[in-house]
């Protein structure tokens, strides 16, 4: 690649991204945006940004891939496990202490994290699950799509199977055929799922547990602040939010949440 195309040859391809494909990369950090888009100049062997840019321009298919990259959507059930270890306490208090127990996982991506919820909650018997109720977003129709049929693949580099390990039993909530897991109806119906923009669509309220994981570093940090606004505006005082591994609570906004698990990023929200 010629240093002359470096930055900008990637502000153009970002400009075009705005200009013509169904997402707003305002939002995002450029070291992101760049990263996405070099992995897919590197599926086209696209020498420079102008010969991906050309690319772009006469191959809807290519557009169609971005956008994918872009809305990169990776996931997985029981993603860090170690939280999930550290939840089981957070689920045991509040479904002993409240009749209903609001839990909203933004983004959902393709489902499987509201889903790992459900499970945990009916695995364990010191939750009472039944006063789970789980809604699930996020901003890409096709992740909600995968979420709402519910059906995953092993693949050379996905096992499924594995992925269940925290459970002490997974047939109970997935039906597995070869390779194919499919989610059980219980386990669907436990879970409302919906289109929702984190940074323009507004709160919801009363959420008892919050889970917004791997988006924020994603995120340019003029819009983080606004989005842990919708965040605690969303939350009522003393319910939880958990966010990514490698997230943290902004500067801003530190004085409102206390960690409850450090490692895991589990916080309360104390108003
Ligand atoms: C890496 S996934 C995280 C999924 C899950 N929370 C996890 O940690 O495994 C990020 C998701 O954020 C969604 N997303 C990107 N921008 C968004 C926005 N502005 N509002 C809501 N969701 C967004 C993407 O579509 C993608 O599904």
């Amino acid at each position: 690649m010629s240093t002359l195309d470096g930055d900008d040859g990637l502000s153009r391809v970002i400009r075009y991204v705005e200009d013509e494909v169904p997402f707003e990369p305002g939002y995002y950090n450029q070291a992101y945006l760049g990263r996405r888009i070099a992995a897919r100049m590197q599926r086209r062997d696209a020498e420079d940004h102008s010969e991906y840019l050309g690319i772009l321009r006469r191959d809807d298919d290519e557009r169609g891939k971005l956008l994918d990259a872009l809305t990169i959507n990776v996931t997985g059930f029981f993603r860090d496990p170690d939280m999930w270890a550290d939840l089981r306490p957070v689920l045991r208090e509040l479904s002993a202490d409240r009749r209903r127990v609001d839990a909203w996982s933004a983004p959902c991506a393709d489902g499987r994290e509201p889903y790992s919820l459900v499970m945990l909650a009916t695995d364990d018997p010191e939750v009472n699950e039944r006063r789970l109720s789980v809604t699930a977003s996020d901003i890409s129709e096709e992740a909600l799509a995968a979420a709402r049929a519910g059906v995953y693949e092993t693949t050379r580099t996905t096992d499924i199977g594995e992925q269940l390990g925290p459970l002490s039993a997974y047939e109970p909530y997935v039906e597995e055929d070869g390779n194919v897991f499919r989610v059980r109806d219980p386990v669907k119906e436990r879970v409302t799922f919906e289109t929702r923009d984190l940074i323009d669509d507004g709160p919801r309220s009363n959420v008892d547990l919050l889970f917004c994981r791997n988006l924020l570093i994603y995120i340019d940090t003029a819009f983080k602040e606004g989005l842990f606004e919708t965040l605690q505006a969303s939350l009522r005082e003393g319910g939880y939010l958990v966010v990514g591994k490698t997230e943290t609570v902004p500067p801003g906004c530190r004085d409102s949440f206390e960690p409850v698990a450090k490692r895991s990023r589990i916080y309360r929200y104390t108003g």
